[in-house]
């Protein structure tokens, strides 16, 4: 199980800072527990293809030209990570029981696909089903094999799976959800565990101490066709449940639909900027290989993204509406300030009042004001009430930042050259082999080293040193004693955020070593 010890740290501290005149008549029960496996400490970032694309053209060739999209238009140095298939036909349960890849859609073998994406410094993101098939029935779901069925993921290499909630009449939707995360467990490999049941069976109350992410709400759309309207129901749902969202458990109101066809720009802004101020998950949904400079600002925006990305882990809420305009406020940064986002709902440009007590702020105090979009800090000035007007165009947001200090620091977000090693040595060979992966913190705080986790095998010794925001990890493995053979290392790498001091998303790779030439890329 990932182990349940911070009941009240994580969950309590988010609360009081929320103030209990504005929780919901529902507040969760003391249950709802922080993880501990250090994995999705901050919401996950990334891009799955179903809003765009549905089953097709799902394939190999697609998920290459997304990767290399993903790295060349800068959104995976922006921190969007894991990337991969949702349900595009990619296995087959054989005869056997086990799965197998669709090799007619992906030749490179799941494995294959995966070292590929792991090679290029993004994280492998698989899809499968709780019931007897996935939602279009085209592949078959986990029920009754389970433990194979995780174990396969983990052979893949796959580091996050998100798993559905399709064709699973007459099953108990905790339990499920708890065989399969034991089941991940078991199967040895770190992975986020994305439940995907659309709202049903509540998992907000539940599903902490089993997953990372829950989907609140039903898909945001229909493959292809971005619908405002639908989108802001949905934002709407999910707001609600901000109690329930913190560090390694996070509400997921789906995809976004940033990029895709029929959105206006302030729409797309807006988007973005809810779901950063919900501490949504990330995972873009729109077609990265052919994207607006507009679209490419508004999805690497690292101003809007740390936002999301901070690590106090606070799912923001409206805290008044004032006519077409939604105040989202409530939302503590891990540096004191706090994050506020103004939403005009509205066809017309409105104005909106900001009190300072939206914020916690005295009504006399001094105070800076960064505008997220705009990239401008100003001196905020409040009247004699305590409150500043904001103007909002159509359908638009103002996003801020609002801190007593006129800085306003960027939480760290880690960006890996790459998260696989491969060596190949000849038999008994005498010599030591080195390599090195480069983590950058994006972020502005400066991290301490990471530390390397204990565990590792003795032909593998993995140091940290630093140079500012870079850390190069080096990894000298020592074939001498070894017999011929493949061998295999998970390098895990903790650290906490400097500010906060709370415990950041542990980084971790694939080292592979080949001696005497028995080949590499083994893949099913
Ligand atoms: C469900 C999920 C979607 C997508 C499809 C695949 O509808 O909610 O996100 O994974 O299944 O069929």
């Amino acid at each position: 199980m990932k182990r349940i010890l911070v009941v009240a740290a994580a969950a309590g501290a988010a609360l009081a800072l929320v103030g209990a005149s504005l929780l919901p008549a529902q507040s969760p029960s003391p249950a709802v527990r922080a993880a501990d496996d250090g994995l999705a400490m901050t919401p996950p970032m990334g891009w799955y293809p179903w809003n765009s694309f549905g089953q097709e053209p799902q394939n190999e060739r697609l998920v290459k030209e997304i990767v290399d999209a993903l790295v060349s238009s800068g959104m995976k140095e922006a921190g969007y990570t894991y990337v991969g298939p949702d349900e595009g036909i990619c296995f087959a349960r054989g005869e056997d029981g086990h799965l197998k890849t669709n090799r007619e859609r992906y030749p490179s073998g799941l494995r294959g696909l995966g070292d590929l994406i792991h090679r290029r410094g993004l994280k492998y993101a698989l899809y499968s089903d709780a019931g007897t098939r996935t939602c279009s029935k085209a592949m078959p779901g986990t029920k009754g094999h389970e433990v194979e069925d995780m174990r396969r993921f983990a052979d893949w290499r796959a580091d996050y799976i998100k798993i559905d909630w399709c064709n699973t009449e007459g099953q108990d939707i905790v339990a499920t959800y708890t065989t399969l995360h034991d089941a991940q467990h078991a199967a040895g490999r770190p992975v986020v565990h994305s439940l995907c049941s659309w709202g049903d069976g509540e998992p907000w109350k539940w599903a902490a101490p089993v997953g990372h992410l829950w989907r609140t709400t039903s898909d945001i759309c229909a493959p292809g066709q971005a619908d405002w309207p639908h989108a802001m129901k949905m934002a709407a749902e999910n707001e609600k449940l901000y109690p329930w969202a913190g560090p390694g458990h996070w509400n997921d109101p789906d995809m976004l639909i940033v990029g895709m066809p029929g959105l206006t720009e302030a729409q797309n802004r807006s988007f973005f900027s809810l779901w950063c101020m919900m501490a949504a998950p990330l995972m873009a949904g729109n077609d990265v290989r052919d994207m607006s400079d507009e679209t490419v600002r508004i999805l690497t925006n690292a101003e809007a993204i740390a936002v999301d990305q901070d690590p106090l882990g606070v799912q923001g809420h409206v805290v008044r509406t004032d006519g077409q305009v939604s105040i989202w406020a409530a939302k503590p940064l891990f540096d004191g300030s706090r994050a506020v986002l103004v939403f005009n709902h509205g066809k017309t440009q409105a104005e909106a009042a900001l009190r300072l007590s939206d914020f916690g702020l005295p009504a006399d105090a001094e105070f800076y004001v960064r505008d997220l979009w705009r990239h401008v800090t100003s001196n905020g000035a409040a009247g004699p009430d305590g409150s500043f007007p904001v103007t909002v165009w159509p359908e638009d947001v103002r996003f801020l930042r609002v801190s007593r200090s006129s800085e306003f620091p960027l939480p760290p977000i880690i960006v890996a050259d790459t998260y696989l090693l491969t060596f190949e040595a000849p038999e008994r060979a005498a010599r030591k082999l080195a390599k090195t992966l480069t983590l950058v913190n994006k972020g502005t705080a400066e991290l301490a080293p990471w530390k390397v986790a204990p565990g590792l095998p003795a032909w593998l010794t993995v140091t940290v040193s630093t140079d500012g925001r870079r850390q190069t990890v080096t990894n000298t493995v020592s074939p001498g004693a070894l017999r011929r053979g493949m061998y295999h290392a998970l390098v895990r790498l903790d650290n906490v955020e400097p500010v906060s001091g709370r415990p950041m998303s542990a980084v971790y790779y694939d080292v592979d070593l080949d001696v005497g030439g028995v080949g590499l890329g083994l893949s099913k």
